[in-house]
C-alpha cells in the first residue's frame, strides 16, 4: 500500500497500476469535504464540472466557468493534504486551440496548486493534450460518456457498445496515453470493453459505470452519499443515505425551536 502520509504524486499512480493497488477517486468541491476524503485515504480529489449541476443545480455541466472551477479548485486544495487534486477543466476552454488550453489549464495549476487537469475526448484533444504535457500540465483524459458532448452523443447513454465505437475509443485511449496523459477517466462503457483498455494501456485506467477491471474507480461524492436522491443508474452503489439524515436533523431541528425546547439550559449563558 501505498504511504497514507505522504502527498501522492501523478509518478506514483503509474506505479500503483503496476502493483495493481486500486486508485479511490472520488469528486469533490469544498474545503470542508476535502478533509474528510483526505483523512479517509482517497487518492484522488476530481473537482468535477459536475460540481454546476450538483451544487449549482444547471441542467447540464456545459455551463460550468472557468471562474468557477478555480475557485472550488483552491477550496478542495485548501482541505487536502495528501490526496492528488485534479481540476475538470470547463467546456470550451481548452477545444479553441492549444494555446487557450496552455493559458487557461496553466493558470489553473498557478492559481488553485492543484497537480493536473482533466479534459474530455478522444482524437479531436489529443494534439492539446501533448502540447499541455509538453509544458509540464499534468492531464487526465476522459472517454466513453463524455458528458460535456451530451447533445451530439443524445444524452447520458452507454457508450462504444458496437464493434466500431469500441474500436474508437481503445484507439482514442492509446491515442491519449501516448500523447503523455497520466491517466484516463472511462465512463459508461461496457465493462469488458473497460477490461481490454486498462490491459492496454501503459497509464491508470479510473472506472465510472464501467465495470471492475479499471485501475482505480470513481463516483460523484454526493450520489454515493446519498445526497442526490433523484439519480439512480445502475452502476452507482450508496454507501449512506445522508438526504434522510439530513431530514431527520432539521426535523427535529424545527421542532425544538418551535415547542420552546431549543436552546435549553445547557446551550445558554446564565449571565
Ligand atoms: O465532472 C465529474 O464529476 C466527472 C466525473 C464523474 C468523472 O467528470
Amino acid at each position: 500500500m501505498t504511504d497514507n502520509r505522504s502527498p501522492l504524486t501523478i509518478p506514483d499512480l503509474l506505479q500503483m497500476k503496476a502493483r495493481g493497488e486500486r486508485i479511490v477517486t472520488l469528486t469533490c468541491y469544498d474545503a470542508l469535504f476535502a478533509r474528510l476524503l483526505d483523512a479517509s485515504g482517497v487518492d484522488i480529489l476530481l473537482v468535477g464540472d459536475s460540481v454546476n449541476q450538483v451544487l449549482a443545480a444547471a441542467e447540464t455541466t456545459l455551463s460550468a466557468t472557468l471562474e468557477q472551477m478555480l475557485y472550488h479548485t483552491r477550496l478542495v486544495r485548501r482541505g487536502s493534504e495528501r490526496a492528488l487534486v485534479i481540476c475538470d477543466m470547463p467546456f470550451l476552454t481548452y477545444q479553441v486551440s492549444k494555446e487557450e488550453a496552455i493559458r487557461n489549464c496553466g493558470r489553473v495549476l498557478a492559481e488553485t496548486g492543484c497537480h493536473g487537469v482533466k479534459l474530455e475526448g478522444g482524437r479531436p484533444v489529443v494534439e492539446t493534450v501533448r502540447a499541455l504535457a509538453d509544458v509540464g500540465i499534468p492531464v487526465m483524459g476522459h472517454l466513453g460518456l463524455t458528458p460535456q458532448s451530451v447533445h451530439a452523443i443524445g444524452g447520458y447513454r452507454v457508450q462504444g457498445r458496437d464493434a466500431r465505437g469500441a474500436e474508437r475509443l481503445l484507439d482514442d485511449a492509446k491515442a491519449l496515453a501516448d500523447a503523455g496523459a497520466f491517466a484516463v477517466v472511462l465512463e459508461l462503457i461496457p465493462a469488458p470493453l473497460a477490461s481490454q483498455i486498462t490491459k492496454a494501456l501503459p497509464i491508470p485506467t479510473i472506472g465510472i459505470g464501467a465495470g471492475p477491471a479499471c485501475d482505480g474507480q470513481v463516483l460523484v461524492l454526493h450520489d454515493m452519499l446519498g445526497l442526490n436522491e433523484g439519480f439512480n443508474p445502475k452502476f452507482l452503489k450508496r454507501y449512506a443515505a445522508l438526504a434522510e439524515d439530513v431530514r431527520e436533523a432539521v426535523k427535529l431541528f424545527a421542532a425544538e425551536v418551535r415547542e420552546g425546547r431549543y436552546p435549553g439550559p445547557e446551550h445558554s449563558v446564565a449571565k
